[in-house]
């Protein structure tokens, strides 16, 4: 038994096995999950490295949006206000001398000075920081740290898109105010010019070929039609235009229409053999007739043979129709001296054209014919008057020897006066209504021949 024993107290080899497996074992046991941990914290800290990255890449690429957002919206916002601003000046230099400065112009210049200052302020772009966290890994055997990031964000633009876009609204608005002032302004500006440029028709139609009317023949139709379309539907800058093509051509027609009958009149004289280039030429006047009287002046002018030119009023005309024509009828020229002798330049427009359309119309209406020559009372005359005048069809014509026969009431002293006064070419003012003035009209004839003179109308010595 005992070496049964003893041989069974031998069996070492056996047991080392037994020790391997227990170790292989637990080195099993402990290994494995341990590997198995070490595979799965990689794995987990590869898909946070990169949900860091995405991170980083997100906000980074979120930043970059930020910023071009910025610059767009500032960039569009300013295209924006300087069309604005642009707009607004044209508006302002057009509006000059056309409308209100204080109530109209101001607000526009301030508005637009108040634009030009946002515009010219430098943009800047503030900026906030968006921060991605810093990451570390928990595994004490590979310590790693994903640093954190800190990515810089565009928080809009200074002055904001806003700011530009309430100072382009504001010149907008007063610009708005300035053209419908100027709309109104044009309105009653193209008004006043198409009835010039109608009445010019309507005067120059039986005289002037239809082909020479063309011009303000469309001006008026068109002004016309953009009348009735009212205030609201005006293009201040068209009316402005046409007002200037309805003005102008109603101005060269009229002109136009004068220089032929000068040029007419003058051939007709050079034709009896007289031309006021060479001979010593001198024009009788008289304004402020026709009276009663004026009847015994043509009786005595007509015993000379002595044309003359009379400058009458209006009103005159009106109540001695008959004595207007017996002028006409006496070779003698009639001309337009207004309706009641006011002071031309101290009236409007609308009051000038109607002192001389009245006189105009009372004249031919009495006489069959129209003057084209206009003596202002007090010869008070300025360029609008002028102008005014021209566009009736009528040019001005003052004197060169002033009798003072209204003052004097003398018939001598007016003959003196004209004898010791008179040039080649003068043109001499005298007054029908006063009976002195008349009384010396003989002895001025007989003065003027003597001196080697040629009586004519005044139309043969307007320059
Ligand atoms: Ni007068």
């Amino acid at each position: 038994m005992s070496s049964s024993a003893g041989s069974a107290e031998t069996p070492t080899p056996r047991r080392r096995p037994r020790w391997w497996w227990i170790t292989a074992a637990v080195v099993l046991a402990i290994g494995a999950p341990a590997g198995v941990a070490g595979i799965l914290e990689h794995r987990a800290w590869a898909k946070t490295v990169a949900a860091y990255d995405a991170e980083v890449a997100r906000v980074t690429d979120e930043a970059e949006r930020s910023r071009a957002s910025a610059e767009d919206g500032y960039a569009s916002g300013l295209d924006a206000l300087n069309d604005a601003i642009d707009a607004g000046r044209r508006a302002y230099g057009d509006s000059k001398g056309q409308v209100a400065d204080d109530e109209v112009r101001k607000p526009l210049a301030s508005a637009l000075d108040d634009a030009g200052h946002v515009r010219d302020t430098e943009v800047g772009y503030p900026v906030t920081t968006r921060t991605v966290d810093r990451v570390t890994r928990s595994n004490p055997f590979r310590r790693e740290t994903l640093p954190e990031v800190d990515i810089e964000f565009v928080k809009g633009a200074v002055p904001a898109p806003a700011d530009l876009d309430a100072a382009a609204a504001d010149v907008t608005e007063a610009r708005d105010a300035v053209t419908q002032a100027r709309r109104k302004w044009a309105f009653g500006r193209l008004r006043s010019a198409t009835t010039e440029g109608a009445d010019a028709l309507d005067s120059l139609r039986p005289q002037v070929g239809k082909e020479s009317l063309k011009t303000l023949d469309d001006a008026v139709t068109e002004a016309e039609a953009a009348l009735a379309a009212g205030t609201d539907a005006l293009d201040p800058d068209r009316a402005v235009t046409l007002r200037h093509t309805l003005l102008d051509s109603t101005e060269s027609l009229w002109a136009g229409r004068l220089a032929r009958i000068l040029t007419e009149r003058r051939a007709a004289a050079r034709a009896d053999g007289i031309d006021c280039r060479t001979a010593k030429c001198v024009a009788l006047t008289f304004d402020d007739g026709p009276v009663t009287d004026t009847r015994r002046l043509l009786r005595v002018l007509d015993r000379e043979h002595a044309p003359a030119t009379f400058f009458m009023a209006g009103d005159n005309v009106a109540r001695q129709p008959d004595i207007a024509r017996a002028v006409v009828d006496g070779g003698h020229l009639v001309a337009n001296h207004s309706w009641d002798h006011p002071q031309l330049t101290k009236l409007d427009d609308v009051g000038v054209r109607d002192e001389l359309l009245r006189t105009q119309a009372a004249i031919t209406e009495a006489t069959g014919f129209m003057p084209f020559l206009l003596r202002p009372p007090y010869g008070a005359v300025d360029d609008r008057v002028r102008t005014l005048a021209t566009r009736v069809g009528l040019d001005v014509v003052l004197w060169t020897v002033d009798t003072d026969d209204w003052r004097t009431r003398d018939a001598a002293r007016t003959r003196m006066r004209v004898r010791t006064e008179v040039r080649p070419g003068s043109i001499v003012l005298m007054h029908d209504i006063h009976p002195s003035s008349i009384d010396a009209v003989p002895g001025i004839v007989d003065d003027l021949r003597a001196a080697g003179y040629v009586l004519v109308t005044a139309d043969l010595l307007v320059q």
